[in-house]
């Protein structure tokens, strides 16, 4: 009998890696930035084909030091790595600001400061007054869809605005794990964190609300693929 998938699922270890399972895809992906430096998209960096092997179970590595990078090569234990998880595991207060015919549900306790929610004359919150003209909803739309972390979601009623993924985690150049696609996650000893369509990790160790990135990275730092 053909062995039945499992859904994807990511347990992270005490004070070491991410437990990848379920065969998510496993990619890499990059800011495209406009010539102020201002992000504009995500390119895919390279498929999995390219540089990473679909596995059954991936080991990923959160203290930020593995020489395997992507993978975890059990640096954390000679480092006697702090991965203390700090964040909530409920869902964090969404503040909500409406505008026509979209809205836009914030919880800043998830902000990786990727910058999408911005530009050099105005920010997503300010253009909610002035979607009453499409060409800036449609933009409002887009920035909120490309805010990793989830900082950014649709409010009430405009959910469906919300893309559906096929699960994956992405290495983000010189910064954390962006996963998508709604992938179940827990901590060891089984407690479950809130379920997110988009979401980035930390992957440099130096997060002050691990799991999730904090942009901490940038002063860090952090160099990987
Ligand atoms: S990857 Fe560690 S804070 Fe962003």
């Amino acid at each position: 009998m053909a062995e039945e998938a499992k859904a994807p699922r990511i347990v992270i270890q005490e004070n070491g890696p991410y437990e990848v399972t379920g065969e998510p895809v496993l990619t890499k992906r990059a800011q495209s930035e406009s010539i102020h430096g201002e992000p504009l998209d995500w390119d895919l960096v390279a498929s999995e084909d390219a540089d990473y092997k679909r596995r059954k179970r991936y080991l990923l590595c959160r203290c930020g030091q593995s020489n395997a990078k992507p993978y975890c090569d059990g640096t954390h234990e000679k480092i006697d790595f702090d991965g203390t998880l700090t964040a909530s595991r409920e869902p964090g207060p969404r503040n909500l600001t409406e505008g026509v015919g979209i809205s836009v549900n914030d919880d800043p306790t998830l902000c990786e400061q990727a910058g999408f929610c911005g530009t050099r004359y105005t920010n997503v919150w300010a253009m909610m007054e002035k979607t009453s003209d499409p060409e800036v909803r449609e933009r409002a739309r887009r920035m909120i869809v490309n805010c990793p972390s989830g900082k950014l979601a649709f409010g009430p009623g405009y959910e469906h605005m919300e893309p559906e993924y096929e699960p994956s985690v992405a290495t983000v150049k010189d910064g954390p794990l962006w996963v998508r696609g709604g992938i179940e996650m827990e901590t060891a000893d089984g407690q479950a964190y809130e379920r997110l369509n988009r979401m980035t990790l930390c992957r440099c160790g130096r997060s002050d609300n691990k799991p999730y990135c904090d942009g901490a990275h940038k002063n860090a730092g952090f160099q990987a693929d």
